[in-house]
């Protein structure tokens, strides 16, 4: 490049990132790839292979960010935690989130959302995929897995976006910090309802889970904890939906593969989670005077883990922006890794890859892009589609 790599990483703006960040992750993967970057005011790690160490090295590379806008919406949840503070409060979540109660409670109540859902909107023949049905599947399903059972689906939509711009909220906005609060505050109520119904009948829900663990969680360690699962639990799945449909839409002869072949869904959700990662970033801070990539970073440093870099990393997959469902490079990191690796990833699985997909694309026949409108993509601390207008034949 003929600039410096300095005025390069002065000149990026938020709004290019939230655009198109791809092109930008390149330049930095290929001339600084742990790079101060002034708009950010952080570190942005954006190669694979560092992504992957640093995950290996908590102890250096530390949640528990000070100062974090995520502690400020949601209390200090086990994603800000680190050692063995984080793993009681993962551990009497997981037994909920496992394979098994996954395959055996979930996904048979993941199947009939869908199927309500799609019946809603079947005969009208045209719907917006990612506002009729990616957004309230996530939600609804989200709702019955963590014991939320009496909350509408539209609230917890709208806690999550609300608790989400919260914790992006670098600009100090005091409407932002409104509605986050508001919030909060809803969730803690619904929280504090389900705690007192879960305790009488307890089921197999991720609250009651927490309730019941041999080292039970106390009501506020529950309460933040649950705003993180809907923080972090509903836009993901959605966006995963919204994204791979675009995508089969877009690639007619990978559609053709898995229409011939409908486990191979689960590739599908693999590959989009790689492609459009749809947790772009996330922070992790320094303990420690550190080399990173090249770059001497000191204690306190904040980083910024970019995920949708690393999953485009042309060193870790072939071709790195084509959609390939055939591709057999090695792992992507859209969920994560090391000790705070995504708990949810079976949930998700099973929902998007092994419900969602396979249903929309059986039973909404000759299922295309409509032209009303084109599909746009956006963000990239999250990123994903934003609308997906499409037809079929009722
Ligand atoms: C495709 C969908 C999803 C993606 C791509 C995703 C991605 C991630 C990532 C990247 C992390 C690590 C964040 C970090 O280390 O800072 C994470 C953590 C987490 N995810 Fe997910 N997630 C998804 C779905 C879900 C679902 C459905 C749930 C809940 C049912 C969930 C619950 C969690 C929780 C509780 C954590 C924190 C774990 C810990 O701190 O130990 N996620 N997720």
């Amino acid at each position: 490049m003929a600039q410096t790599i300095e005025d390069f990483t002065s000149t990026i703006h938020l709004q290019d990132l939230w655009e198109d960040p791809y092109p930008i992750y390149r330049q930095l993967r290929h001339h600084r790839p742990v790079a101060w970057v002034p708009a950010a005011n952080r570190y942005l790690v954006t190669r694979y292979r560092d992504v992957v160490h640093l995950e290996r090295h908590p102890e250096i590379f530390s949640a528990a960010e000070q100062d974090s806008l995520m502690i400020r919406v949601m209390g200090r949840t086990m994603l800000r935690k680190d050692g063995a503070a984080h793993l009681r409060e993962r551990k009497a979540a997981e037994p909920a989130l496992r394979p098994r109660a996954v395959r055996e409670y979930w996904t048979p109540i993941f199947r009939k959302i869908a199927d309500e859902l799609i019946d809603g909107f079947y005969e009208r023949g045209e719907a917006d995929l990612f506002t009729d049905f990616a957004g309230p599947m996530a939600a609804r399903s989200l709702a019955v897995v963590l014991g939320l059972h009496d909350v509408a689906p539209q609230d917890l939509q709208t806690w999550s976006q609300a608790m989400m711009d919260g914790t992006g909220n670098y600009g100090d906005d005091p409407a932002v910090w409104q509605r986050s609060d508001a919030a909060a505050g809803a969730v803690d109520e619904a929280v504090d309802a389900a705690i007192a119904s879960l305790r009488s009948a307890p089921d197999e829900s991720v609250i009651s889970a927490m309730l019941r663990a041999d080292d039970p969680l106390t009501p506020e360690e529950i309460r933040s904890n649950i705003k993180l699962f809907i923080g972090g639990g509903l836009n993901e799945p959605r966006d995963v939906t919204a994204v791979a449909s675009y995508a089969l839409l877009t690639h007619p002869e990978q559609r053709t593969l898995v229409t011939a072949d409908p486990a191979r869904f689960k590739d599908v959700f693999e590959e989009s989670a790689r492609w459009i990662a749809p947790i772009g970033m996330y922070p992790r801070q320094t303990t420690a005077e550190v080399e990173l990539g090249g770059t001497l970073l000191p204690a306190g440093a904040r980083l910024g883990v970019m995920l949708g870099s690393a999953n485009r990393d042309e060193t870790a997959f072939a071709d790195p922006d084509a959609f390939d469902i055939n591709r057999r490079d090695r792992a992507h990191v859209a969920f994560g890794g090391g000790p705070h690796f995504c708990l949810g990833s079976w949930t998700a699985r099973a929902q998007v890859g092994q419900v969602s997909l396979p249903t929309l694309f059986r039973r909404l026949r000759g299922l295309r892009l409509s032209d009303s409108e084109p599909v746009r993509l956006g963000g990239w601390v999250f990123r994903g589609v934003l609308n997906l207008p499409v037809r079929w034949e009722p």
